[in-house]
Order: structure tokens, then sequence, then C-alpha cells
């Protein structure tokens, strides 16, 4: 009797390991949306700052539009007290990060904090080494819903290894928790990365400029999309490669820039974490943010990440295929003067989705073309398409299959 009792209570708990295991891989269906504090503020973070910024994410449209995340990233801690236990900086967050989440969770959004797997953070506060569970449970208690998790002073660690201690720790906590896989892709965590974390970094860390090839110090967004060519593969529901969150509206880089800085991560399927100023944007950085069928290309459900097409000149072209058979496809003007493309959709032919994993096949279709920028239909695949771009623009259209159905 009591030996079939141990067997029930064994498998009630693998049972629900094993349930939760699968709620895990269903966190981020799709690439998770939201802001976060380091690309604008670096240390400067607040208790007052994440709440205007939560305060401004649904003045301003952008929950609607889909984000949801608001995560504080380095330098909220300070020390450990004498239990181990990690202490918010008093002075910076004076009413603790219970209240902050939930005032986070109030206005619909959910809240994300920032550790590291080594001893201290990049900013020299202790890290999570040694105390992974402690911590996690800790995140649970305070309503953590995302935790992004660094890869200074990791002191030789096994990078697999100790992302799996972490989210083992987070899986143990029972709370839905996103885990960000922030390891600069060192170790190639989009090979490991599936099941331990949702989303992995793929490169060192973004700068605000486009093509910073000279002025080293970061990469650039051209420097970070080169690298995204072959890590498509990897990508899917559940488990997304991350270029790294967004410059747009930080001052660097033109409208025109930030426009195609947005569009080509939406094209790589990428997380899409705002790091400007909620408070303070312009109109033309809000119209880029908040842009919904911009966003529905990355967001789309299919999950599939979008791939080098072909190489025309200064001009990249980037496919990627989504629900229904449509497609998106971007005309990216990498170069420094304004090019006119004529594009025989018939010449390069017209892909669409198909179920072998490269995602495209050749189609005779004929598609309804819409510019998501202007938000116009500009004509359908039968006829070539004729567009100016200017240097550093992008042009993104919709491939529309409701006409063959
Ligand atoms: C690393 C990360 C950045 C940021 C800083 C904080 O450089 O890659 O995204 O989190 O640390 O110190």
């Amino acid at each position: 009797m009591r030996q079939n009792l141990a067997f029930i209570c064994f498998f009630i708990f693998y049972a629900g390991v094993g349930l939760y295991g699968q709620s895990f891989d269903r966190l981020a269906l799709t690439p998770p949306m939201g802001w976060n504090s380091w690309n604008k503020f670096g240390c400067n973070v607040s208790e007052k700052l994440i709440k205007d910024m939560a305060d401004a994410m649904v003045s301003n449209g952008m929950r609607d539009a889909g984000y949801q995340y608001i995560v504080i990233d380095d330098c909220w801690q300070i020390k450990r007290d004498s239990a181990g236990n990690i202490v918010p900086d008093p002075q910076r967050f004076p009413t603790g990060m219970k209240v902050l989440a939930d005032y986070i969770h109030s206005k619909g959004l959910k809240f994300g904090i920032y550790s590291c797997a080594g001893s201290m953070t990049c900013q020299h506060r202790p890290g999570s080494r040694g105390y992974q569970f402690q911590d996690a449970r800790q995140y649970a208690a305070w309503g953590v819903d995302y935790l992004k998790y660094d890869w200074c002073f990791e002191e030789g660690q096994n990078a697999k290894a100790a992302y799996k201690t972490m989210s083992d720790a987070l899986k143990a906590t029972g709370r839905s928790i996103v885990f960000s896989i922030c390891e600069w892709g060192e170790n190639k965590p989009w090979e490991w990365g599936q099941g331990i974390g949702q989303l992995w970094r793929t490169t060192n860390d973004i700068r605000d400029g486009f093509d910073m090839s000279v002025n080293w110090g970061g990469l650039g967004v051209l420097q970070i999309l080169d690298k995204q060519v072959g890590l498509e593969q990897y990508a899917g529901p559940g488990h997304w490669n991350d270029p790294d969150m967004l410059e747009v509206g930080n001052g660097g880089q033109t409208n025109t820039e930030y426009k195609s800085h947005f569009t080509l991560w939406c094209m790589l399927a990428a997380p899409l974490m705002a790091g400007n100023d909620l408070n303070n944007m312009s109109d033309s950085t809000r119209i880029i943010l908040t842009n919904k069928e911009v966003i529905a290309i990355d967001q789309d459900t299919l999950g599939l990440q979008g791939f080098k097409f072909l190489t025309m000149g200064n001009i990249e072209v980037w496919v990627k295929a989504l629900n229904d058979g449509d497609a998106a496809f971007c005309f990216l003007n990498r170069g420094n003067q304004t090019e006119d493309l004529n594009f025989d959709w018939k010449k390069h032919g017209i892909y669409h989705f198909s179920t072998d994993k490269n995602g495209f096949k050749l189609s005779k279709n004929i598609y309804q073309v819409k510019d998501l920028w202007n938000h116009k239909v500009i004509g359908t695949t039968s006829d070539n398409l004729k567009i100016r771009i200017k240097s550093h623009d992008v042009v993104l259209v919709r491939l529309n299959a409701v006409k063959n159905k």
C-alpha cells in the first residue's frame, strides 16, 4: 500500500514537471516584446523611471501594439544580506520589487529583471553564481515574469550547464518566467538554448549606429544583421535568436535608419525590446515602434525567421514566410546612394511557404503586394516592382496570398 502511494506521488510529481516543461516551451510562442532600461539609461535605473516607462507604454499605444515586458537591466541590485538574499538598491527602489511588480501588473504589463551567471554582473553588482535557486525563488516571490541572464565574470563555467542551472531554478519555482539567455553568442547558444531559455543573444552588444564597421566598440545594425545569416534554422515558436535590443529613438541614427533597423529585426523574428526613453519620444519614433502591420511580420505565428535571399549590388532582399501562404519581402539599400530597383517577381520566382525547413518553394500564384510603411497596395506580382530606395532605407512589402484561395 505504502509502495503504491509512493509510486502515485512519484507519478504526480513527474507528470507535474512534464506539464510545467510543456508550459515553459509555450511561454514565448511569438518573440517577446517589451522595453529594457539598458540602451538608454544604463545604470541610472530607479523605481520612478520604471513606473514612468510602464505608464508611457500604456499611454503611447505600445501596449496595444503588443509590447508587454518592462525589464530592469543591470544595477538594481546592491549587495547580498547575511542570509544571502539579493538586496535591491534601497535609494533607487525604496518601496521594493514586489510593490513595483504589482504596479506593472496593474497596468496589464509584465515585469522583468536582470542577473548574471557569473559571480558579478557586468557592472560589478552581485551575480547569481552559487545563489541560483535562492534568487529564482526571490524573483518568483516578487512576481517577476522575465529574467535576462548575463555572462560577465563567468570564471570558466560551461555555458550550457550554467544556463541550465538557472533555467532549472526558474522552473522549480512553478512561476512562468521567460528566460533570456544573454551569453553574446560565444558558445553557440542556438545549438543548446531550446528548452533552457526562450531566447538567446547571438552577438556582442548593439551600439546606436547603422553601419559601425569603422567606429568599433560593439556592433552596428548592419554588422549584427550579417551575423544572423544561417541562424534562421534555429528559431521557432518558444525559442528565438536575439540580435539584441532596439536602439530606435536613441539619437545615433536617422529616422530612415531606425525604420530599417526595426524592419530588419521584424524580418528576423527578433524579440522587440525597445531601448529608448518612452516618455520623451518623437512622433517618428512612436510611428516606427507601433506600426502594427510591421509588428505582425515579427509576431507571425508560423515563427519562421527571415533569411537573406538575394544580393543585387547594394540591395539585399530578405524574405520571411508567413502564415496562410503570405510572405514578407524586405529590400534593403546598404549603400550610400539612392537606388532604383526594377524587381521582376517572375524572374526571381515567387516563393511561398512549404513544409520543408527552408520554408519556400516556387509558386506560380499571383500575390497582392502591400507596402507596409505606406500602408498601400502597390500592385501584384504579375508586374515588376519598381521602387526607389534611399540610402540605408528599406521597402517592406507583404505578399498577400488571398487572391489564390
Ligand atoms: C552586457 C549585456 C548588455 C547589458 C549590460 C549590463 O553587456 O550584453 O545587454 O545587459 O551587460 O551591464
